[in-house]
């Protein structure tokens, strides 16, 4: 481990996609690549901190130095957090799948003449929601993202209520950003104290000044 400012303290990262299988071969995903989990993991344990990264299929490999949980589904990223708890600061840059299919097939589906398949869906557990919430054993420091589309700034901030985390940090995705799966970000810090917009710069420089930020609000734990 680094010596630094987080040594000492346990971090939680979740990243990446989620996948819900249809069947054995096929599955529902989204366009999350992981790089700004993997960066912010990266910058915490060059920090000293004891890294948990828990990680669906991206397709950033995850730093050195952490400790790797690889997880598929919702659920299962679900149980790898709680196992992995107590922890002095979680952050979630998962985008997790809010729908599973209920519907899935231990066999692979056949095309048939007699139409198309249905698939149900159920909706996912809410990571984020859950560990803000708990009431016992709750990191000092719950940290979301908010990927918006429009009025990113009043969709992030209503979304830090709703979840009760502490921070949330809010990315527009939209198209033509190349943000989502590119190598910059452009966020903005939502807190209690109010919402702060950060130029854009490398995820790695994000990730950097965001582990300087957790760093200072943990030294006071
Ligand atoms: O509600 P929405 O998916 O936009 O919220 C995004 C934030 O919530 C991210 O921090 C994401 O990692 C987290 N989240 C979660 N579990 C879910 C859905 C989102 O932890 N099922």
């Amino acid at each position: 481990l680094s010596d630094g400012p987080l040594t000492g303290k346990r971090v939680l990262v979740t990243s990446g996609p989620t996948h819900e299988p249809i069947d054995p071969v096929r599955y529902i995903a989204n366009r999350s690549s992981g790089a700004q989990g993997v960066a912010l993991a990266r910058a915490l344990a060059s920090r000293g901190a004891e890294v948990v990264f828990v990680t669906g299929p991206a397709s950033v490999a995850p730093p050195a130095g952490v400790a790797v949980v690889p997880v598929e589904t919702a659920c299962d990223m679900l149980a790898a957090v709680e196992a992995a708890l107590p922890v002095d600061a979680a952050i979630f840059a998962a985008a997790v799948a809010d729908w599973r299919v209920t519907s899935a097939s231990d066999r692979k589906l056949k095309k048939s003449k007699d139409g198309l398949p249905v698939l149900e869906f159920a909706e996912n557990p809410d990571i984020l929601k859950a560990v803000s919430n708990l009431e016992q054993g709750r990191p000092s420091l719950v940290v979301g993202f908010a990927a918006e589309t429009n009025d990113v700034l009043d969709n992030a901030t209503a979304k830090r209520l709703r979840k009760g985390c502490d921070w949330i940090v809010a990315n527009d995705v939209s198209e033509g950003t190349g943000i989502m799966g590119g190598s910059e970000n452009a966020v903005t810090l939502i807190s209690e104290a109010g919402a702060e917009s950060w130029p854009r710069m490398a995820k790695s420089e994000v990730a950097a000044q965001l582990a300087d930020r957790i760093a200072t609000e943990l030294s006071g734990s």
